[in-house]
């Protein structure tokens, strides 16, 4: 395709055309001059493409494809070879399909665990999100299909997502909201969505100092800016802010587009800069061919993701693993109707959903009963009462409780914490007539557990994608060991959290007043406790830390430190661990996290068998955004290195002295900073 000629050959009516859908998920085709169009289909955790009866924005039927575990699942491996694989899978299902670009993966970060869609983000942290998503690109595009980071920028809400206007300061905006998509950045992925928010007071879809400034200018990033569905405004004003291409097509827009151009409110030029993105785009997918695929090949691959992923959380007396020859309750109704995915646009037409009651060992002494419904609060006192009297007379009970699509999905957020009052029930009942409850959470964001202290062990499974059940079955009878951490803090309460009061408001203004302040990064520094912080999860076997060594105890910008520590598996299981290297910030110049997760690496250990994990550190570890002088800046001081198992249990650190030398040269930028400002 040359496209410099097609450009010269091409009207301006076809050029407008071409920056606009051409129906609900395709791109428009040109065919007198050999211009194909594309096809975009929702992800991101599996293929939500349409049946052709439904070319509508509408949720519609779509093919049958295979549900993975959700974002916040998968984020819980702390393994970005499984996203990677992940990414991979779907590719292979998309060019099955005939879809050249899959809208996912999602990489907001996770501001309140309200957000009705956390299921479909990574998490809290922008190292992990950036890591996870970065994997997830490499996937996909490791077959040609183009990949699509959503939603830029600062759509960390549900309620009144198309007119709300996300008002965050410039540290938080670049240090922690957009970081996750700068390293995603790095795989160049085909697409970049625009939320449908505001952000600084100019909708994502038309401001030129978020898409151009921010994105293109100091991201640099070069490729297709697509609008979430429905959220251009004023077709003109975005592409004068680099929006490429707007969905769903609306012949209106192109008309508007075509007089835009007539009066001279839009130049040739920038028309043609965004033609030139979007044919560069249908080019690099030309090569593209249908293939066969087998779906029960990705049923086996989810299934192999959601072993990964399940975090245990308690774990008393050694409760779990079950043996076959325990006698054991299993109720609750998401036992034999699993909650496996989110609700929304991202609503997968699965090929197989497995259950925890079917997947449970055929030597098994299982029985089951209901408990609750999956209408409303789920209560029901006849239900409750049977699962009762047969969680009287178990060894163990398993009470599988979770939250439904009503109280999670795209569209609205939560009002709190708490799961429906029915599953809530079933767990007190069981306490009250068994010691020996395991509960099993099926969730896409945190939860309240008013009875941790009452039950013996508790799995998150989280939303383990259609063939997550079998991996359950397995970590709760021991074949896999669980490895799964918390990506995400699960908050003691929720007034404590730092967005509380100011968050989901009205149609108006959300402040993120908490800045930087996300997440751990909050319960850390105000030394918070949490219910489970971030980076939490156990093993069936034991790991021990020993050895952290520096290379040197003084990092001389531009120059690195190396990190080593030895891990041993002290147990006796194979297992998993995740190691998570923090610094603990020098905040004489700056107010600062009191501590960030700066590298991680899971590591796999036989019994007795130990590892030296390495890292390296470089002075990007060590920045953070000044906006005095509009630059990413470090601060020479004393840090320290640490070793953590999670936000809340330090394991080993050492002191490092950072000297940058450039710092003195700050003062000099004070008059010489960029005169941007973001948005606003
Ligand atoms: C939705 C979602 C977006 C999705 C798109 C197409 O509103 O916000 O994530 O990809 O529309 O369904």
């Amino acid at each position: 395709m040359d496209i410099e000629k097609l450009l010269g050959e091409l009207t301006i009516s076809e050029k407008c055309a071409l920056l606009v859908g051409a129906d609900a998920w395709h791109t428009i085709a040109i065919p007198r001059l050999g211009i194909p169009s594309i096809m975009m289909a929702d992800g991101p955790h599996g293929l939500r493409k349409q049946l052709e009866s439904g070319n509508s924005i509408e949720i519609q039927e779509s093919y049958q494809a295979v549900c993975f575990p959700a974002e916040v699942t998968v984020a819980s491996s702390f393994d970005p070879e499984l996203a990677f694989q992940m990414g991979e899978g779907i590719a292979k299902e998309c060019l099955n399909k005939d879809v050249q670009v899959l809208l996912g993966p999602g990489m907001n970060i996770k501001r309140s665990p309200l957000c009705g869609r956390n299921f479909e983000y990574y998490s809290e942290d922008p190292v992990v999100s950036g890591e996870m998503g970065a994997a997830f690109v490499r996937g996909l595009q490791s077959k040609n299909v183009g990949a699509c980071l959503k939603h830029f920028a600062l759509n960390s809400q549900e309620s009144y997502r198309m007119i709300s206007d996300s008002v965050a300061d410039e540290r938080a905006f670049l240090e922690i909201y957009t970081q996750a998509f700068r390293r995603a950045l790095q795989e160049n992925p085909a697409m970049v969505m625009c939320s449908y928010n505001k952000v600084n007071g100019v909708y994502a879809s038309e401001n030129p100092v978020l898409l151009d400034d921010v994105l293109r200018k100091k991201f640099g990033y070069q490729g297709v800016v697509v609008s979430d569905w429905t959220a251009v405004n004023r077709r003109p004003k975005a592409l004068k802010a680099t929006l490429d291409l707007e969905m769903p097509g609306y012949v209106y827009s192109v008309h508007q587009l075509e007089k835009a151009v007539r009066h001279g409110i839009v130049s040739v030029e920038e028309i043609d800069a965004s033609v030139r993105r979007i044919l560069a785009l249908v080019e690099s997918k030309s090569a593209n061919r249908i293939e066969d695929f087998d779906l029960a090949d990705n049923h086996a691959l989810a299934r192999r993701i959601a072993e990964g992923s399940i975090v245990l959380l308690k774990n008393d007396e050694q409760i779990l693993p079950l043996a076959p020859t325990d006698k054991v309750a299993l109720i609750g109704r998401l036992a034999r109707e699993t909650r496996y995915q989110g609700g929304g646009s991202s609503h997968i037409n699965p090929f197989q959903v497995d259950s925890l009651l079917d997947r449970m060992p055929p030597e098994a002494d299982c029985q089951y009963a209901e408990g609750y419904t999956l209408q409303g609060d789920g209560w029901d006192e006849k239900l409750l009462a049977e699962a009762q009297a047969l969680a009287t007379g178990a060894d163990k009970v398993i009470v599988v409780v979770g939250l439904t699509d009503e109280y999670e999905s795209e569209g609205y957020d939560r009002r709190h914490l708490n799961l429906p009052r029915g599953h809530q029930a079933l767990v007190e009942a069981a306490c009250a007539v068994n010691a020996n409850v395991i509960v099993v959470l099926q969730i896409g964001s945190p939860v309240l557990m008013p009875w941790k202290d009452d039950v013996k062990a508790i799995v998150n499974a989280y939303l383990l994608g259609e063939a997550g059940a079998g991996a359950l079955a397995d970590v709760l009878y021991g074949k896999v060991n669980p490895s799964g951490r918390l990506a995400e803090t699960f908050p003691a309460h929720l007034e404590e959290a730092p967005w509380w009061g100011h968050y989901a408001l009205g149609n108006g203004e959300v402040h993120y007043q908490e800045s930087v302040y996300v997440g751990y990064r909050y319960y850390s520094s105000a030394k918070i406790p949490t219910l489970f912080p971030f980076g939490y999860g156990l093993s069936y076997t034991r790991f021990e830390y020993s050895d952290l060594t520096l290379d040197r105890d003084i990092l001389r910008v531009p120059g690195a430190v190396s990190v080593s520590v030895r891990v041993r598996n002290t147990g006796d299981r194979f297992g998993k661990e995740v190691v998570q290297l923090y610094i603990e910030n020098n905040q004489d110049r700056q107010f600062k996290p009191a501590i960030e997760l700066k590298q991680f690496k899971k590591i796999a250990l036989a019994p007795g068998e130990e590892t030296i994990v390495r890292f390296q550190l470089t002075e990007a570890d060590f920045q953070y955004f000044e906006p005095a002088i509009k630059m990413f800046v470090s601060d020479s001081g004393d840090y320290t290195v640490q070793i953590r198992k999670d936000a809340e249990t330090l394991l080993l650190s050492a002191p490092l002295r950072l000297e940058n030398p450039g710092q003195k040269d700050y003062a000099m930028n004070f008059m010489k900073a960029e005169s941007y400002r973001i948005c606003g």
